[in-house]
């Protein structure tokens, strides 16, 4: 027998309720853990995904996501080869090995070579014997490239360092004594081959240094950066699904705006029966008959938000919806703490988050909250009369995102079927989202401590078996007095 909704909740979203403040248990609140459940088999150390939209999350954002300790799921609008190719950078980058490392042979031109580390953004490449032969014949970093003269068609053998001149390591070797060999040499990248000389990995100083700054990154067993990707539920999912697995993606989510549906519980069957235990998320759904669906079917995590969503229509043009407190409270009283829920959309406000956490969800997805910013896929455009800087952030099935991801035939097919749920905005250029999430860990660090807990969890387990004792609801007058600034 699952819990009955609390009546309190019914109707009720963020701006409803104010937490009760709590006697205090924290001496610092930079002690505050954040740790939290993204899915069954995946944690994070901070309670965050950025949303699977054109306007949020490509490579750049994931990989950000990943290494501020949250994750992000790359969008979907685009060929299943340009998707797989983004988790698969997110993948490359920052490991502490980076167990594929992209190779040009030694016929390759300087040209080449500089077109390369500028597609990629890398600083240097290992160079192998023949294309694809995988043995390694040196290494030419950007300081070994000619700035002068006229060198564009010369081949890369003539500048790279050969292989016989470099420090190399052997697969295996720890992130200690790779630190110590690189820096006895004093050099920035180690190539790591097997007994053959061939190619098996690369560790760089860069990505050494950086692991250590982060020790809250989001990784996975072998230390490279958590990304996560959306499929959809019809067409082509399988392959998209299949190629995602295959460049190393963490967890799958299928994304449709009804998730309590028989084309969801279609598309689950095909996925497991093909892909076995992969994490799969799902969602989205806004009722506690939805998150049972959605449990009952196997998913790894169950995504909640009908229609919230700041890129929205739904709610306006087809009246279906549900509060978004209530969902999430609808949601948990369901399944309690037997599936991880991401509350998705809705979020507008930092204390959203905290509240979403303590009525259901061990996560949120944020997409306009996160857009606007430099990781966010885009331009930043300039008012020439104001000299204002916005980017654009759009629904994914707002028109302009629908015509956009028209890469072939059949999304053409898949988006004629759907009217418009989508709407764009400008969003006032805000500059890096690392700004935005480290407040954000601020803030929800001092919730926790107004909570009277020492950790997201202790706090979460406590409200969450009894809210009504912590929240208040308000009344248009404190509301006023509380958001009114
Ligand atoms: P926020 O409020 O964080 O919401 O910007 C992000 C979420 O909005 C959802 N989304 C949509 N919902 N039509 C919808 O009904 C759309 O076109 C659309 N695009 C995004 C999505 O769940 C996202 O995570």
């Amino acid at each position: 027998m699952s819990r009955s909704l609390e009546k309190e909740f019914v109707g009720r979203t963020y701006d409803d309720f104010l937490f009760r403040p709590q006697g205090g248990a924290v001496a610092s609140r930079r002690e505050v853990s954040l740790h939290t459940r993204l899915s069954k088999r995946l944690g994070a150390e901070l309670p965050v995904i950025s949303a699977n939209m054109d306007s949020v999350t490509g490579t750049l954002m994931a990989k950000t996501m990943a290494l501020e300790g949250g994750i992000g799921f790359i969008h979907r609008a685009m060929s299943i080869a340009a998707q797989a190719e983004s988790v698969a950078r997110v993948k490359r980058s920052h490991g502490y090995v980076v167990e594929q490392p992209l190779c040009l042979p030694c016929d390759a031109t300087i040209r080449q070579a500089k077109e390369f580390i500028q597609k990629n953004n890398i600083t240097g490449i290992l160079i192998e014997q023949q294309r694809g032969s995988g043995v390694l014949a040196g290494l030419l970093s950007n300081r070994d490239i000619p700035w002068f003269g006229s060198f564009e068609d010369h081949r890369v053998e003539e500048f790279m360092t050969p292989v016989d001149r470099l420090t190399l390591a052997r697969p295996g070797v720890t992130a200690e004594e790779a630190e110590q060999v690189m820096y006895d040499h004093r050099i920035e990248k180690l190539p790591l081959v097997d007994a053959e000389r061939r190619i098996r990995g690369l560790i760089t100083k860069k990505d050494i240094i950086l692991t250590r700054q982060r020790p809250y990154s989001s990784k996975d067993p072998k230390g490279r950066l958590l990304v996560g990707a959306a499929i959809g539920a019809r067409g082509d999912y399988l392959e998209r699904a299949a190629e995602l697995i295959q460049a190393g993606v963490d967890a799958v989510l299928i994304d449709i705006a009804h998730g309590h549906s028989q084309v969801m519980r279609k598309a689950v069957e095909a996925f497991r029966q093909r892909f076995g235990a992969v994490e799969l998320i799902c969602g989205n759904v806004g009722t506690a008959e939805g998150a049972q669906f959605l449990r009952e079917l196997g998913a790894d995590a169950i995504k909640v938000g009908i229609g919230p969503g700041r890129g929205c229509r739904t709610r306006l043009e087809t009246a279906a919806g549900v509060p978004q407190l209530q969902a999430l409270r609808e949601a948990w009283c369901a399944v309690e703490e037997s599936v991880p829920i991401i509350a998705d959309g809705g979020i507008q406000s930092d204390k959203d988050i905290f509240l979403a956490l303590v009525c259901g969800a061990s996560s949120v997805m944020l997409g306009s909250m996160l857009s606007g910013t430099d990781e966010a896929p885009g331009q930043v455009i300039e008012e020439p009369s104001t000299r204002q800087k916005h980017k654009i952030y759009r629904g994914m099935t707002s028109p302009q995102a629908v015509f956009e991801a028209l890469y072939d035939d059949q999304a053409l097919e898949s988006a004629l079927d759907v009217p418009a749920e989508g709407q764009e905005v400008q969003i006032p250029y805000k500059g890096s989202v690392v700004a935005i999430l480290s407040r954000i860990r601020g803030h929800l660090r001092s919730a926790v401590s107004y909570g009277g807990s020492s950790s997201l969890s202790e706090v979460r387990a406590k409200v969450l078996a009894d809210p009504l004792q912590y929240l208040i609801p308000l009344s248009e007058a404190s509301r006023r007095e509380s958001y009114e600034r």
